[in-house]
């Protein structure tokens, strides 16, 4: 089927700049990205393009060659749906909040709701790709809502899970290691995936273009995911042995990432992985082992989230032992809420976790993200219920100048590595501190020699 127009349910941090770069590439193709969320579309829309829902690095600049020509951002999902040849579901997929599952298995009432959907306003034969991340044999669900509710046209369904990581998202996009396309054997579903490889090969090398029967390309993503959050477990349980043995983790992460064998990425020692993913894809798939009678596999997994938990509480109960086992009153300033450097995302933040903890000790915590604004934060903060909204703004402010949150510090806490702290004029954050002024590197991004020459008391995260 040869592709003119093509419809993207959800203009979320996958729809949004996943599209951008398909119809920057496709300038022939018209690409429209529906969702219910009116004031994100008009977000997406709006003139000024710093005030685009997400930020990403890059994302301004294909959006302003792009809008407008090929790409749209509407509310008008009917039309749009029925107007396309090709339809990308691309919802959120969270853990599921309640019932069977609950904790564990992925939501996917976002999903069928968009399977519904699709077969009632169609008129015509639509190719329906998977963009979310959705548990292994999920397409035979959608197939079956789209056949049993339709009104007799064909739906050939593919699995096109996206691998982008946020802050690199446009050049994950520009460059991709690969794109997994997972479709039908039968002469219908090969037809389906040769229209959407025609669609990335406008720019990507068919080398890199992977095609596999749709099983394996869904159960690719959450593996992809699980494998890469499980690294960095593994590095985190690393750091704890060497903080108890005089090993400096960061050493150890180069010696063994030198070994071609392992690899160099994806072995930084952190504060704890946070976003919207590797947590509910990992316990996605533990749900999914676990239902198949898999134990083994399931516990296998799990201890990649339960190591990830003990990580976040090690470093809030390091702060805590520094500052001599209390921490009631006493400010401690935290630099970075975001789940990783260049995004605004705080999904899953390893940052909310550790103040909860710092919070129930009474604390005073002071937060400075170079995106994240104070809405964000307590709604972040109160949506744990750990405590009233009174009680959060009481104990946590929200500023807008590192400066000014880090004066009259007892302590720092690095938790995002944003570039812009390792420029900060040391010097002058001491001088205006609590005495003895700790700094809690998260991430250890910043100079240990330098800030312990300054008289700052220095703790990485992994170093003796
Ligand atoms: P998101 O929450 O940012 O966006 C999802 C959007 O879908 C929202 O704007 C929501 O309003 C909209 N939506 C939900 N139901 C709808 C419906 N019935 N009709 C129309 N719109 C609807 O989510 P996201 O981060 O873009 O993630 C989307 C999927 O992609 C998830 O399955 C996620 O696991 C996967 N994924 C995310 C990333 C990432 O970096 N965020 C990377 C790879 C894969
Ligand atoms: C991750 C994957 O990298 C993407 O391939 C995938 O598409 C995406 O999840 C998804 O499915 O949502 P993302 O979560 O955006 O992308 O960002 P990452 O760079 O993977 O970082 C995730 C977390 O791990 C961050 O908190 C980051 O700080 C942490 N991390 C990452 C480390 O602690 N150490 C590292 O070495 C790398």
């Amino acid at each position: 089927m040869k592709i003119k127009n093509i419809c993207c349910i959800g203009a979320g941090y996958v729809g949004g700049p996943t599209m951008a770069v398909i119809a920057q590439k496709n300038p022939k193709i018209k690409v429209t990205v529906v969702d219910i969320n009116k004031d994100r579309i008009d977000l997406w829309n709006s003139k000024d393009l710093s005030k685009l829902p997400i930020f990403e690095p890059g994302l301004d600049i294909v959006v302003l060659q792009t809008r407008g020509k090929n790409l749209f951002f509407s509310t008008e999902i009917d039309k749009n749906i029925a107007n396309s040849e090709m339809i990308f579901i691309s919802v959120n997929t969270p853990t599921k909040t309640y019932g069977d599952g609950k904790g564990m298995a992925a939501d996917l009432r976002y999903v069928e709701l968009c399977a519904r959907k699709i077969a009632e306003v169609s008129k015509s034969d639509k190719i329906v790709v998977e963009k979310s991340t959705l548990p292994v044999m999920t397409a035979a669900t959608i197939k079956n809502i789209l056949d049993e509710t339709g009104s007799g046209v064909n739906f050939e369904i593919l699995s096109n899970p996206e691998f982008l990581a946020e802050g690199t998202a446009m050049r994950d996009l520009e460059i991709p290691d690969r794109v997994l396309i997972g479709g039908g054997d039968d002469k219908y579903g090969k037809a389906a995936v040769k229209s959407l490889v025609d669609i990335y090969k406008a720019w990507v090398p068919m080398d890199n273009i992977l095609t596999t029967n749709l099983w394996s390309s869904e159960l690719s993503k959450l593996v992809a995911n699980a494998f890469l959050a499980q690294r960095i477990s593994s590095i985190n349980s690393i750091s704890e042995l060497c903080e108890s043995t005089g090993a400096d983790v960061d050493e150890v992460a180069k010696a063994i990432g030198m070994d071609s064998r392992i690899g160099s990425k994806f072995l930084k020692t952190s504060v704890g992985f946070g976003g919207s993913c590797f947590q509910k894809d990992i316990l996605n798939l533990v749900y999914i082992a676990k239902s198949l009678g898999l134990n083994n596999v399931a516990e296998y997994w799990h201890q990649v989230i339960r190591f990830n938990n003990h990580q976040r509480e090690r470093f809030a109960k390091k702060i805590l032992k520094s500052l001599y086992n209390s921490v009631a009153g006493k400010k401690i300033c935290f630099l970075g809420w975001s789940f990783k450097k260049d995004t605004n995302d705080t999904r899953e933040s390893a940052a909310i976790y550790i103040a909860d903890m710092l919070l129930e000790e009474m604390a005073k915590i002071c937060v400075y993200d170079p995106k994240v604004g104070k809405k964000q934060i307590y709604f972040d903060i109160d949506y744990l219920n750990s405590r009233t909204k009174e009680e959060n703004k009481n104990l946590l402010s929200v500023s807008n100048d590192p400066y000014s949150a880090c004066k009259k510090s007892h302590a720092i806490a690095i938790i995002t590595e944003w570039d812009e702290f390792i420029h900060y004029d040391w010097n002058k954050i001491y001088i205006s501190m609590n005495k003895p002024a700790f700094v809690f590197d998260g991430r250890n991004i910043l100079d240990k020699e330098k800030l312990e020459k300054i008289g700052f008391i220095y703790k990485g995260i992994g170093k003796a």
